[in-house]
């Protein structure tokens, strides 16, 4: 069965669509997606200092648009990773009664970070990507 992995953050034009750029450059056998808890962004393209400091590790994700996560990933995905514990929060706010699906941080899959802090808001759009490529690559290898 191919296994099908969600990344989520909250707006959806930073860290979660970095990480299925990497992610599915790292496993392209697999299916991947990214969306954000919150719905402030949905339709835009990942935001462009991300696109940039990404493009330069020849990451491209031009073509991803943001869309809000909702219950009924929990039953399109086998496997969903937040970015810091409040993605964690609203994520499982939003699981139906019944779904076993696995939620796990990307951290979780190594990196030496607890968590993606938000590079929205810190600007360090270098240090998100060093993390988030870190820890896609230990999912890559967990996923073999
Ligand atoms: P992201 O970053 O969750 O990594 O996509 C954010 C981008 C935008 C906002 C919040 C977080 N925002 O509030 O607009």
């Amino acid at each position: 069965m191919t296994t099908r992995v969600l990344f989520v953050c909250l707006g959806n034009i930073c860290r979660s669509p970095t990480a299925e750029a990497v992610f599915r450059g790292l496993r392209p056998d697999l299916v991947t997606d990214s969306a954000g808890t919150a719905g402030y962004h949905v339709g835009e393209p990942p935001y462009g200092p991300m696109q940039d400091a990404a493009r330069k590790r020849g990451i491209g994700m031009s073509d991803l648009r943001a869309r809000q996560f909702g219950a009924a990933d929990f039953s399109r995905f086998d496997l969903i990773l937040g970015m810091d514990a409040e993605n964690l929060r609203n994520i499982e706010a939003l699981r139906p009664k019944g779904a076993e699906t696995l939620v796990r941080l990307l951290t979780d899959y190594g990196s030496g970070a607890d968590v993606v802090p938000d590079p929205y808001y810190t600007r360090d759009f270098e240090g998100a990507l060093d993390i988030i490529e870190a820890a896609a690559q230990g999912l890559a290898r967990a996923l073999d």
